[in-house]
């Protein structure tokens, strides 16, 4: 699955969880039972959108973000203070954009407060817990009620190995667990079947298990280490170009710049693609243009750094 997809099933399990504490049954289907409402950050990704509306849930609301993409928990604590329904709030570790994480110990305290479930969209992100030079930046996940993290963004595993993790595993049962005559159940434990949407399915923890198994704690500390060292090189190689700004502050992978002029800007991400050594995503951040490097291969050594910086020199040189 991708992440999407864990996201999707970590919000079945909170989107059952809060309707019971609020009395209802997700089993009744969800005409009569009490709203569920989901909060996210402004910034927050649209899978996250995409998973409430398949979960019957709408499209969640928007709580404001600062300048780097984070949601602000004052503005969480007025708009869980603004209504009464059952609530699952989504916080992220690392927006698309900046790379930022939202305030996890004062927003998950002040959703807690609230009686709300907690979910984290740790795309890329989670792994910074990976590390002691990136740990900070997910302090206070742990009081969470699920996460959702691809191991093939950071982790480098092949594509389609999203993971769901939910605090509480009868909730994650509860809201996709399958039985049927004919297939043997396991003994004393739930079937990985009974906490994702899929039944048959490949052996995705495998590749997982194999990158974790080869890498070790440190092995994974160090990918994620050298994944931010290559981010803030190119960032400061670009930076030095004439007229091009570094648009976010660089905590973790994710490199955004642009021009002044919009068109400039859209016209370096089409020269860098042109020329093909390097791929930076054109995007538009903040109402205004922007190419995006997201740093998530493992081999980007110094050597790809400098290259990609001369990549964006020669580019920006042809404007
Ligand atoms: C924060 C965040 N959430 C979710 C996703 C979606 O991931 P996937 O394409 O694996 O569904 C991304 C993709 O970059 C992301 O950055």
């Amino acid at each position: 699955m991708l992440s999407r997809s864990a996201g999707f099933a970590a919000l079945a399990a909170a989107r059952d969880a809060v309707l019971e504490r609020a009395g209802g049954d997700a089993r009744d289907g969800l005409a009569g039972a009490p709203r569920v409402r989901v909060l996210t950050g402004a910034e927050g990704h649209e899978t996250i959108d995409s998973a409430a509306r398949m979960l019957g849930l709408g499209v969640p609301g928007k709580v404001a973000a600062d300048a780097q993409g984070r949601l602000d928990p004052a503005a969480l604590e007025a708009a869980l203070a603004s209504g009464r329904s059952p609530t699952i709030v989504v916080l992220q570790a690392g927006n698309l954009h900046s790379g930022a994480f939202d305030q996890f110990e004062d927003a998950i305290g002040v959703a807690h407060r609230a009686g709300a479930w907690v979910h984290i969209d740790g795309a890329f992100g989670l792994w910074a817990g990976a590390s002691p030079r990136t740990a900070a930046l997910v302090r206070g996940i742990e009081a969470a009620d699920s996460w959702s993290t691809d191991a093939h963004k950071t982790l480098n595993v092949p594509y389609d190995c999203g993971v769901s993790i939910v605090a509480d595993p009868t909730a994650a049962v509860r809201a996709l667990g399958l039985s049927a005559s004919y297939l043997e159940a396991v003994a004393g434990d739930a079937d990985p079947h009974d906490r994702v949407p899929e039944l048959s399915r490949r052996a995705r923890g495998v590749p997982v298990w194999a990158a974790l198994r080869s890498l070790g704690v440190d092995g994974v500390a160090g990918l994620v280490d050298g994944l931010v060292v290559a981010a803030q090189g190119i960032a400061a190689g670009i930076a030095r170009i004439p007229g091009l700004e570094v648009r976010n502050d660089v905590v973790f992978t994710q490199v955004c710049a642009g021009f002044a002029d919009d068109e400039r800007t859209r016209a370096l991400g089409a020269a860098l693609a042109e020329e093909g050594e390097v791929f930076a995503s054109p995007s538009t951040w903040h109402g205004r243009a922007v190419v995006r490097c997201s740093v998530s291969n493992a081999g980007t050594d110094a050597r790809a750094v400098a290259r990609t910086v001369a990549a964006f020199e020669r580019a920006a040189a042809q404007l």
